[in-house]
């Protein structure tokens, strides 16, 4: 625990909520104005914006939490072993954003002791935010109304509408084994999304417009909020192995619960044994 700090849980999750909806102003008034747009590897892809925000989000949390851990993706840092740590993606969906397709968002999510405590998703051009705190549930804010969300009660992957965004056309014995599990899973549901941003496929499966997320990535500043709001919707939320997910975890796997993420983790046993 952060002893030294008077805040309590839902002074630090008001805060949370408020700096994605600030974050959120920033990317609407350079909505198609991106600014200078940079390569950070082949095909990964960050904009001045990204960066304008987040020195917004950086800063702010270190103003009001000095002592707490923050990782941030452009600018690094680290989650700490002990205490609070703050996990920033200023921009989730940067692809999108670039060229003005509206779903992006930031996602900012807090862990303690290994646990994600509070997560936001704002997707301001959407004009929905979606919140969770531990034990207390997921809401959408839209329109200037709050709900909360559930996730749907689809069974098996047959029925399932399943989100992922794949890059796997790096050639390596990883991408191979995960393009044999996708492949399976593309091929028995119902239907697929690619939405370009794991931050809003978290939320529309904490909502229930999605059954199954499927991450491959290890980019905790984006599956972290999707972790607590699925879950505080009643969905189960593991890595790839069915392993509670960590911050280190090669990817995530986040569904609707119940016998569909067996199912899937059945998927991902049999196209990830070594080899
Ligand atoms: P980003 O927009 O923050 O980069 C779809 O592309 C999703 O995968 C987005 O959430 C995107 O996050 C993430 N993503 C894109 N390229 C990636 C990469 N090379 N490694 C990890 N995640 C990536
Ligand atoms: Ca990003």
């Amino acid at each position: 625990m952060n002893g030294q700090n008077p805040s309590g849980p839902d002074e630090l999750h008001d805060f949370l909520c408020d700096l994605a909806r600030r974050a959120g102003e920033l990317q609407m008034s350079r909505y198609e104005r991106p600014g200078d747009i940079r390569e950070k590897a082949p095909k990964d892809i960050v904009t001045e914006v990204d960066f304008l925000c987040e020195d917004l989000i950086v800063q702010a949390i270190e103003a009001r939490y000095p002592d707490d851990a923050i990782l941030s993706e452009e600018r690094g840092g680290e989650i700490a072993a002990s205490g609070r740590s703050w996990l920033v993606d200023p921009i989730d969906g940067t692809a999108n954003f670039a060229r003005a397709n509206p779903l992006f968002c930031s996602c900012i999510a807090v862990m303690e002791d290994g646990e994600v405590t509070n997560a936001v998703v704002a997707a301001p051009r959407i004009g929905d935010l979606y919140h969770a705190r531990r034990g207390a549930g997921t809401f959408r804010e839209s329109n200037g109304e709050t709900s909360p969300v559930k996730v749907s009660e689809t069974q098996s992957l047959e029925y399932a509408l399943v989100g992922a965004d794949m890059s796997l056309s790096r050639v390596s014995k990883r991408n191979q084994r995960y393009r044999e599990a996708l492949d399976e899973i593309f091929s028995g549901c119902w239907q697929f999304r690619a939405l370009g941003s794991a931050g809003i496929r978290g939320a529309w499966l904490a909502s229930g417009y999605l059954d199954v997320s499927v991450g491959t990535h290890n980019t905790p500043w984006d599956y972290a909020p999707t972790v607590l709001l699925v879950t505080e919707a009643g969905g189960r939320a593991t890595d790839l192995t069915g392993e509670p997910w960590s911050p280190e975890a090669e990817g995530l796997l986040a569904t609707s619960g119940g016998p569909l993420h067996e199912e899937l983790l059945g998927v991902f046993r049999r196209g990830t044994t070594p080899g």
